[in-house]
């Protein structure tokens, strides 16, 4: 098989094989085949696509090029969840518990990552003494005894898509459906579950900005995972403005302990609401998500989801009565808030900036490098649809300096936009996609 000829079968519109697949993943990652010469076949996919025989082929070859996470040795079905991100999310924290309450496995293998928060496993890390390294056969132990164990991804999962995904990165060819399909689906599959929901965000603070766009992918995730055997349902959200109010780590941990006493945000509980229910059917633990929601209403209302997140923090080596009293959790210096200029309805809070303005408080990394400050961040004090008067506060901030601080100020006053009519808020579940397509609400 020669590159040349595969580049040559793609550009001009055909069909790649399985096998011509298989060679172009397995050589790149070993490195016997160039990157300028992946470049043009990426290419060639970005303007000639792939069927979705083709896009399942190229997941399995990804999975394929590493390690891949055995989970076998954990009874039951296990059910992950996964999200493509957004700002202020922090459903992980809540949903994990939940889960595992209703007897459900829950093995979750979580990333820290660049962005404008840290990712899961700094967030648990804000119970001082929580570890997230641990060997694979303890995982597994405390799942299959306690139906909970989080750990840092180990091991080198779908290589082939680290390589191809920089690849991309810099040659104009990441924004490809069946690419970032495979991409996401790939590093799923070597985790290890047999069931998958995805969380696909869309709106200003999704990396999918617009509706149709979000559940095209949402619809090509759910093809992949099918087609490879793995139980796939997505849930189409909105990202128009951050999810709860709280972003930040420790801010968002207290969201989450809220949560879990049923105490939460609106938009926050009823997301951990909708993406459970369809964790516990594609469990088998529910026959619809009507039954399910109701097993989950019960689970937070008895504090059983609340004393699974205590029992999560003791075992991975974390002070429980943290989840008690959240007063224990470190604290941000300066605390201030940030005050409305005018009144009038709110009528969009552009995500990303809000995110950027918790990144500049030292919430997330820029860079791998990055130090993260767990205690700072913002929290929103009004949403998209309420009513605000001049000099009301609109959000608070959690600094460690004042210069950071006044950067973050500037960066949500005008984030925020008013209007003098009344605005309804976004609807939060745009819709769900299964294998039989798109529904939406
Ligand atoms: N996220 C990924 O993991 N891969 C893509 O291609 C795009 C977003
Ligand atoms: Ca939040």
């Amino acid at each position: 098989m020669r590159m040349y000829d595969l580049i040559m079968k793609k550009r001009n519109g055909s069909e790649l094989t399985t096998e011509e697949i298989n060679f172009f993943v397995d050589g790149y990652t070993k490195g016997t085949i160039p990157d300028y010469q992946v470049s043009a076949l990426m290419m060639a996919i970005y303007f000639q696509k792939m069927n979705k025989r083709e896009t399942a082929d190229l997941t399995m070859a990804m999975v394929n090029s590493g390690n891949t996470i055995d989970l076998s040795a954990i009874e039951g079905i296990k059910v992950d969840k996964h999200s493509t991100g957004g700002v202020g999310d922090t459903t992980t924290l809540i949903l994990a518990p939940i889960v595992a309450a209703a007897g459900i496995p829950v093995a979750k293998m979580s990333g820290r990552g660049l962005g404008h928060t840290g990712g899961t496993l700094d967030k648990l890390e804000s119970f001082e003494g929580f570890s997230v390294e641990m060997p694979i056969e303890k995982f597994i132990e405390d799942v299959n005894t306690r139906k909970i164990a989080i750990a840092g991804q180990s091991g080198d999962l779908a290589p082939a898509d680290k390589k191809l995904y920089a690849l991309r990165d810099v040659t104009a060819t990441v924004d490809n459906m069946s690419l970032i399909a495979s991409s996401i689906m790939s590093k799923k599959i070597a985790s290890g579950a047999d069931a998958i929901v995805l969380d696909v965000k869309t709106g200003s603070g999704a990396f999918m900005k617009e509706e149709d766009k979000s559940f095209e992918l949402a619809q090509e995730m759910v093809d992949i995972g099918n087609s490879v055997g793995r139980n796939t349902i997505g849930v189409v959200t909105d990202m128009d403005q951050p999810l709860g109010f709280a972003v930040g780590n420790i801010l968002e941990v207290k969201e989450a302990i809220d949560t879990l006493k049923g105490q939460g945000p609106e938009d926050l509980t009823e997301l951990c609401y909708t993406l459970g229910s369809y964790m516990i059917m594609l469990a088998g633990k529910a026959k619809s998500a009507e039954e399910a929601r109701e097993v989950l209403k019960h689970i937070i209302e008895s504090g059983s989801g609340l004393n699974k997140l205590k029992e999560l923090v003791e075992i991975q080596g974390g002070n429980p009565e943290v989840v008690d009293n959240p007063e224990l959790f470190k604290k941000a210096p300066i605390v201030e808030e940030v005050l409305a200029p005018k009144d009038g309805y709110v009528k969009s809070i552009k995500a990303d900036d809000i995110g950027l303005a918790a990144l500049v408080l030292g919430a997330g990394r820029e860079t791998k490098e990055s130090e993260i400050d767990l205690a700072v961040g913002v929290v929103l004090r009004k949403k998209i649809g309420d009513y605000v008067k001049a000099g009301e506060s609109i959000a608070t901030i959690h600094a460690n300096d004042m210069d950071k601080k006044k950067s973050s100020e500037e960066i949500i006053l005008k984030a925020y936009g008013f209007s003098d009519e009344e605005i309804k808020a976004p609807k939060l579940i745009k819709g769900i996609v299964t294998k039989e397509g798109i529904k939406k609400f």
